[in-house]
Parts: C-alpha cells; sequence; structure tokens
C-alpha cells in the first residue's frame, strides 16, 4: 500500500469523533437553509451543454482503477462527454490517456478493454505505440510526406494515485490534478486500490448525469424507495462531510446491510481511543470524487467496493452509470460468489429502482410546470454538489486551481 501522510488519519479521526459526539448527543448536522433551485436545473439543453464543456472537460475525471488497466499494453477504450478516449499503460508501466481519433482521418482507433501491443486504426492501418506516436502507416512511400512526429495520437493529462486514474479532457489543460484532490486524495490512498481487483463491470442507462448523481448524494430515500431492497428499518440520515468539491456520507450509527466484521466497526471500536480505531472502520460509507464518482464499501467475505461513474450523455435528459466492482483480494468460491451475488443486488438497486425513478422525474420535470425543486437541510450534501457546479461554471479555466487550492 502507498504510505500516506499523516493528515489521511488525522481527517479520518476527526471525522470519526464528530460521529461519536453526535451519537452521543443524538443530533444530526443540517444544513443552514433548504435550498431552492429551478426546475431547469435537468431539463434545460443549453445548462446541460455549459455543464459538459464547463465541467466534464475542464475538471479532472475518474477514468478506471489501476487494476483495470494493470499490466503492460492493457487499455480501456470509452467515450466520455462526447470524447473517446483510450486509456493505455505503457510497457514502462505509466498510464496514459489519449484522444481515441487517429490522426490520419479521424477514424475511432481502439475499442473496449484487451491488451495489445499497438493500436492499430481499423480504417487504414495507421499504428500507434503505447505512448501514442505514429509508428507504422501502409504503403508509407505512396501516402507522402507526413509529418510522423505531429500525427502522434493527442494526450491528456493524467494522475494516477490511490490506485486510481484521473484524466482532464483537455490536451492544453495545466489544471493541478494533485491538488484538485487536495486531502481527499491522501484519503483515498488508504484503501489501497493499487493491488485491488475487478470483479465485474456494467453499464446502466440514467436521466439527466444529476439526478443520477443526486440520489449518491442521499440517504434521505433509502428506507421509501429501496424499502423492498435495503428495508424500511435502514437510516434515512446522512452525516456529511466535504474537502473542496467532494464529499464523504456516512451514517451516524453501525451501519445496516452485509455484515461488517469487527476490524471495521467504527462503533465496535469506540471505547478503544482513537488509536484503536481502524483506517477500515473509519473508511466506511460513501465517498463522493466530483464530479461523477461514487465509492461504497461493502463486506461478504471479502472486502469489496462499488465504483460508480456517472456520465452525461449525448442529450440533457441521459446519462450512462458504469458501475465496478473491485475486491481486496482474489476471493475464494465462496467469497466470490457472495460477492458476485451483492454486486447483482446493487445492479437491482440502482438499476431497477433509482434509475426508473429519475426517469419518471426527467418526464414530469420536462413538463415544465414545476418552476423549482427544492433540497432540504436535511440534504446538505445534494445542496452542495450543485452549488459546486454552479461555482465551477462561473470560474475562468487560468482561475480553477486557486478555487479548489481555497
Ligand atoms: Fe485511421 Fe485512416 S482514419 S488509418
Amino acid at each position: 500500500m502507498t504510505p500516506v501522510t499523516d493528515r489521511a488519519r488525522h481527517e479520518l479521526v476527526r471525522v470519526a469523533r464528530d460521529l461519536f459526539a453526535h451519537a452521543e448527543a443524538g443530533t444530526t448536522p443540517l444544513a443552514d437553509d433548504v435550498l431552492e433551485l429551478p426546475a431547469s436545473e435537468y431539463t434545460d439543453a443549453t445548462l446541460f451543454e455549459q455543464e459538459v464543456r464547463g465541467i466534464f472537460r475542464r475538471v479532472p475525471l475518474l477514468l478506471a482503477a489501476s487494476c483495470e488497466v494493470a499490466g503492460a499494453g492493457d487499455k480501456k477504450a470509452m467515450e466520455i462527454a462526447g470524447i473517446p478516449v483510450v486509456l493505455v499503460r505503457g510497457r514502462d508501466g505509466v498510464a496514459r490517456a489519449f484522444l481515441n481519433v487517429c490522426t490520419h482521418r479521424g477514424s475511432i482507433v481502439s475499442d473496449g478493454c484487451g491488451t495489445a501491443a499497438r493500436l492499430v486504426c481499423p480504417y487504414h492501418g495507421w499504428t500507434f505505440d503505447d505512448r501514442g506516436d505514429l509508428v507504422g502507416v501502409p504503403l508509407r512511400s505512396d501516402v507522402g510526406d507526413v509529418d510522423t512526429a505531429a500525427r502522434a495520437l493527442r494526450q491528456f493529462p493524467v494522475l494516477e494515485r490511490a490506485g486510481l486514474i484521473w484524466a482532464v479532457l483537455d490536451p492544453e489543460s495545466t489544471i493541478d490534478i494533485t491538488g484538485f484532490l487536495g486531502v481527499f486524495g491522501d484519503m483515498l490512498e488508504k484503501f489501497g486500490f493499487e493491488s485491488w481487483h475487478v470483479l465485474g463491470s456494467r453499464s446502466l442507462d440514467g436521466a439527466n448525469w444529476k439526478l443520477a448523481l443526486d440520489a449518491h448524494l442521499d440517504f434521505y430515500h433509502l428506507p421509501v424507495l429501496h424499502k423492498a431492497t435495503f428495508g424500511p428499518d435502514v437510516s434515512a440520515k446522512a452525516f456529511y462531510y466535504d474537502w473542496g468539491p467532494h464529499q464523504r456520507l456516512t451514517r451516524p450509527a453501525k451501519r445496516g446491510g452485509p455484515a461488517v466484521p469487527e476490524y471495521a466497526n467504527l462503533f465496535a471500536q469506540q471505547d478503544l481511543g482513537e488509536h484503536g480505531w481502524t483506517d477500515e472502520a473509519m473508511m466506511l460509507g460513501e465517498w463522493i470524487i466530483y464530479p461523477h464518482v461514487s465509492i461504497n464499501s461493502f463486506y461478504t467475505g471479502v472486502r469489496g467496493v462499488l465504483i460508480s461513474q456517472i456520465f452525461p450523455g449525448t442529450t440533457v435528459d441521459r446519462s450512462v452509470t458504469v458501475q465496478t466492482y473491485l475486491v481486496e483480494h482474489e476471493p475464494d468460491d465462496e467469497a466470490r460468489e457472495a460477492a458476485e451475488a451483492l454486486f447483482d443486488f446493487l445492479g437491482r438497486v440502482v438499476g431497477d429502482e433509482d434509475l426508473p425513478t429519475s426517469f419518471a422525474q426527467q418526464r414530469a420535470l420536462g413538463a415544465g410546470l414545476l418552476p423549482s425543486v427544492c433540497y432540504g437541510r436535511n440534504e446538505g450534501g445534494v445542496q452542495r454538489f450543485h452549488q459546486w457546479n454552479q461555482r465551477i461554471l462561473t470560474t475562468d479555466s487560468n482561475e480553477l486551481d486557486g478555487l479548489f487550492h481555497g
């Protein structure tokens, strides 16, 4: 596991102390006020275009877990906010993200996931190596004087950290991705994702991308919308903690759902004092990496996380949620079966309950007769997400670093 600075544990302990204090007092922190926003937040096509360009093409995005492209030549192609991207692990071990557009005449160079020493364009066969350099042009002498150096694949800025890979989908961007993550990145390192394994992955279609993300930021709906899956007694209260635009949600008391082992049960460790509180216990809850990712922990005989990446679709009323389930260790048969059953369950929770609800919201809001929506004081994390969207959309690119560092 990558060593992390003390400030990560310091933050985790600070949150744990706060949770214990609230549990003892029977209190829940609330936002200052109810937030009201125009209902067009979810239906305005112009705003959607501004978000695609102003957020998804300027802010670092989580492309993959490192273990998805663990070996030399491993690749993952995807389309994000209309931009074709291919992520490649080079022979030098470095993960690079390229614009997945051939520099000959613009074909998509690579699709899907897999392993290949080189990327070969399926149209005329131009070939690029693991650094994106153009290394092969069929009928080279007939093609004529092409500057191969200038015809390399366009490359995006990338940061691999905490066993996760971020990129900014603007080749010219100079944004400081480490600064964007701040201490939140230090805390994510405590997962040690560098050595984890992929159990499975799936894509689910949804409505507007913010409707999809709102559902991850809100425990309020759990005992109502998910009463058939999580049960009606699951807590509706969420405790929100934020570091810049990133957030962590957790519960005020012992977590329900799949059994949490002793080493990860914070409330069972309370009496041990802070030196007895394990990192695993203090990491429980949902980690929201702005602007589009949720990471949630589970235990099924093997520690696992569900990473949900939410991407805007081609129109304001569409999004795609990519769910990837990682496990800390290669599970034995029994643990694998339990983890796969949980992954299926989580797919049903989101695919059969959250996303159909957001499609219905989309249609209802699209009727245009409800002027506004509101977010209660108990939905502070949802409020903060929408407020950060507005802050970023109104900030010039050369001032974004200051916004995140501030
Ligand atoms: Fe790629 Fe022609 S468009 S080789």
